[in-house]
């Protein structure tokens, strides 16, 4: 432990004024493992408000009322500290025992008490959790912790994938039998979990474990159509899910070789990847869940024309589909743009690689259509070709090309980015007024068309773009499409 945390223990106890009080749960696992973790949980058997105003007193912490009805408080952290929070509340019946019994997994339900936590573990343990760390094994304490919060049907996984542990076999049939009761927690929390699991490497391990619990069906009931729809029509011989899973698979295999893959660019793009959206979600995070859910709308869209079956419009209504899913896990409209963005366009780079030659005109407008998320489409483009290598359907010419297009995109990006943002030379008013034009569509496609010539280097300056205004508007009038 160190010394920071040290210091803020002793204050805590000295806040206590001698009353028992216990450091449970998740930190004393994660002490046990030495593992770093930031968030400290006190269950105590006496008022737990007054306890966390005074604990915030002597830490100069930030008092917060978490939960009223069950009595929860939080003593936010200022500073540069080891710790972020601490979160205080009233042991769950008579003593720590019993507290701890009725917590969800071995492994958590543990605890110190806060004389104990300083400088030695006595650790109070009682349903065999030190045996299972040693083990490096989640179990249930007893069969009744699913009814009671159906999210730790989540939490198994997601704590598994994190302390790279395995769950027990007894608790899996458990969690299994259990499954439909995810339903029943906050979408919000379910959220949490999914995305705390697709933050970790290699979570398609965990994404399939899941699957198979009977999770997954679950929580997104649209996967059930991509398994059963259409079986016979796609490359992979499980059908569309198994696909999905393929190019998350695949997806984050280039993730982890893309010093390999884009030598010079692999730190822009972690930079890129590794960018916060909303709720503790970074677009890595949400690029992996796009991988798995980007032909949602092939079972909708399949439709047999001759003897091949087409999947037509599939981008269009998959992007449809997302808005829906992503609005049921409550995420934010921004971030429910990107990932509507992402499967609304995932077909062009692959278009673009089958064309002869890629003008940057084509370039610039699968740019200007994409913006920011380019990189995070070329990668699930990329994913997507990928996950059809393993079953070798593909000729590895094709893929070759596919690489080679997706690199040239990637680092065309970077390096003309911000001659794509260079400053702009006109604006609406300034055209309206110039050319004695109304607020129309007119006006946006004139701007389009500056900006544009303006990133091919064709313009340079103000007067450039007037000339050039005045060029297409005597153009369009003698085509008589202006009104
Ligand atoms: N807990 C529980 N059931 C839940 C949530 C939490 O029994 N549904 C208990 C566990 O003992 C857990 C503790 O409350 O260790 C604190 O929960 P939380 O802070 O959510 O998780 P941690 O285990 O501390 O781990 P992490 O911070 O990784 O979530």
């Amino acid at each position: 432990m160190n010394t920071t945390t040290k210091e803020i223990l002793k204050k805590i106890k000295k806040a206590s004024d001698n009353i028992d009080i216990y450091v449970v749960g998740g930190w004393v696992r994660d002490a046990l493992i030495k593992r770093k973790n930031r968030d400290l949980d006190i269950a105590t058997s006496i008022n737990p408000g007054p306890l966390a105003r005074k604990i915030s007193n002597v830490i100069k912490g930030r008092f917060v009322e978490l939960d009223k009805k069950n009595k929860i408080y939080r003593v936010v952290l200022k500073g540069d500290r080891d710790l972020d929070y601490i979160d205080v509340a009233k042991l769950k019946g008579p003593d720590i025992y019993t507290d701890l019994k009725r917590r969800d997994f071995t492994i958590n339900a543990l605890a110190v008490s806060i004389s104990n936590a300083i400088d030695e573990y006595t650790v109070i343990d009682p349903t065999g959790g030190i045996y299972d760390i040693k083990n490096k094994v989640v179990r249930s304490t007893n069969t009744g912790i699913f009814n009671e919060d159906p999210l730790r049907l989540l939490r198994a996984f997601r704590i598994a994938c994190e302390l790279k542990f395995n769950i027990e076999p007894k608790t899996k049939k458990l969690i299994k039998v259990k499954s439909k009761l995810i339903r029943k927690s906050a979408n919000e929390r379910v959220r949490d979990e999914i995305f705390k699991i697709l933050s970790q490497p290699k979570s398609f391990v965990w994404i399939k474990e899941m699957d198979n619990a009977g999770l997954m069906d679950c929580i997104f009931p649209e996967i059930i159509k991509m398994k059963k729809s259409a079986r016979n029509f796609y490359y992979h011989p499980q059908g569309l899910w198994q696909h999905a899973i393929e190019t998350l698979t695949s997806l984050e295999e280039i993730l982890d070789n893309l010093k390999k893959l884009f030598p010079g660019y692999e730190h822009k793009i972690l930079n890129h990847l590794n960018q916060p959206l909303s709720n503790g979600i970074t677009r890595m995070n949400l690029l992996k869940f796009v991988a798995l859910m980007h032909d949602m709308a092939k079972p909708a869209c399949a439709k047999k024309i001759g003897n091949k079956m087409r999947f037509l419009g599939h981008e269009k209504k998959g992007s449809e589909m997302i808005k829906v899913v992503l609005k049921g896990l409550r995420m934010s409209n921004k971030d429910i743009k990107i990932a509507q963005t992402l499967i609304g366009h995932h077909m062009r780079p692959i278009n673009l690689g089958q064309s002869p030659v890629i003008t940057d005109r084509a370039i610039f407008r699968l740019f200007r259509d994409i913006e920011d998320n380019l990189v995070d489409l070329m990668l699930l483009t990329l994913a997507d070709c990928y996950s059809y290598r393993r079953i070798k359907v593909r000729k590895v010419v094709e893929l070759k090309k596919q690489k080679k297009v997706v690199g040239k995109l990637i680092t065309r990006y970077f390096d003309v980015k911000e001659k794509i943002s260079h400053p702009k030379l006109l604006d609406g008013h300034v055209i309206m007024k110039k050319f004695n034009i109304k607020p129309s569509p007119l006006v946006g496609k004139l701007l389009g068309i500056v900006k544009e010539e303006q990133s091919l280097g064709k313009i340079k300056d103000v007067n450039d773009a007037l000339t050039l205004i005045k060029r297409k508007l005597t153009r369009l009038k003698k085509r008589n499409i202006m009104n």
